[in-house]
């Protein structure tokens, strides 16, 4: 049995899940890659790569010369421009593409949510009046809010922004999720949080907060999803791990 050679673009839970799932099983030889933005990522099993490729035309070297059978795209549903080399590389090099993207949230009774399309109109809608902010939306996305000073962030974050990027009144909390309701809650009491800001990632790990702001009838201001390319997708590793039985089957019965 000729094992299928399976690179999962990560940076997201779904990858490390479908990196788990699939460790052991010998029908599949995994590589897993993540752009190396965290420093120290949650250690996952099998052959790990880090760094980007190059553009489209890189990856499509990497599906090409080390004779890659399947492409997984897992990464973040914000992660638009990997998506798109992603679906070229894989047209250019005749690589299989698999998408897995996890739902957006939606608003349920008693949610305040304010729909916004970037960060700097989150940063814009938090308004005029000083206000202790609630930001979740990743260390590498904080200089948007240089521009609404006045308010206090509380900036939670998997790794220690940079200085550089963040608002003159910060505190800092660095933490990996999954969070639950009961701590998300207790947070935003403690730290009297007035308004919440997070981009729309979807997902049960990060989900907490919005349970949380729900029960205490904070406002949301909620960075809604970019568009992003056409390709074939799942929902869920679930589905995935499904579409994966099938790959092989077809492939060794072929
Ligand atoms: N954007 C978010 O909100 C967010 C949140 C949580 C996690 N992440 C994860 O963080 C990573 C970077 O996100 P981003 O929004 O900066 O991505 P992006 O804008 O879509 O991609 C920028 C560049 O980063 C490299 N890259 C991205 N994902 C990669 C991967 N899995 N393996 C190797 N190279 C990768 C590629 O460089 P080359 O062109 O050189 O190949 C890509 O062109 C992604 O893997 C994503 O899953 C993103």
């Amino acid at each position: 049995m000729t094992a299928l050679k399976l690179l999962i673009l990560g940076g997201s839970g779904e990858a490390a899940d479908l990196a788990r799932a699939l460790d052991g099983d010998a029908r599949y030889d995994v590589t897993l890659s993540l752009a190396g933005r965290t420093t120290e990522p949650a250690a996952l099993p099998g052959k790990l790569r880090t760094g980007g490729f190059g553009g489209a035309e890189g990856l499509a070297r990497v599906l090409g010369d080390e004779r890659f059978d399947l492409l997984i795209d897992a990464t973040h549903p914000f992660a638009v421009q990997m998506k798109v080399n992603a679906i070229e590389a894989a047209r250019a090099s005749g690589v299989t593409l698999l998408a897995i993207r996890r739902p957006p949230w939606v608003q349920r009774e008693g949610d305040r949510w304010i729909m916004v399309t970037s960060l700097e109109a989150a940063a814009a809608a938090i308004g005029e009046d000083p206000r202790r902010v609630f930001l979740t939306t990743g260390r590498m996305e904080l200089a948007p809010f240089r521009a609404a000073p006045q308010h206090l962030y509380i900036v939670r974050s998997v790794e220690a922004p940079s200085p550089e990027d963040l608002p003159p009144l910060v505190e800092l909390i660095t933490a990996r999720g999954p969070f639950n309701v009961a701590d998300e809650r207790a947070l935003l009491e403690a730290h009297k949080v007035e308004v919440v800001v997070t981009k729309n990632s979807g997902g049960a790990g990060a989900a907490a907060k919005l349970d949380a702001a729900r029960a205490l009838s904070l406002p949301v201001i909620m960075v809604e999803r970019p568009d992003l390319p056409e390709a074939p997708y799942v929902e869920t590793v679930a589905d995935a791990l499904l579409w994966l039985e099938r790959a092989h089957g077809s492939t060794s019965s072929a």
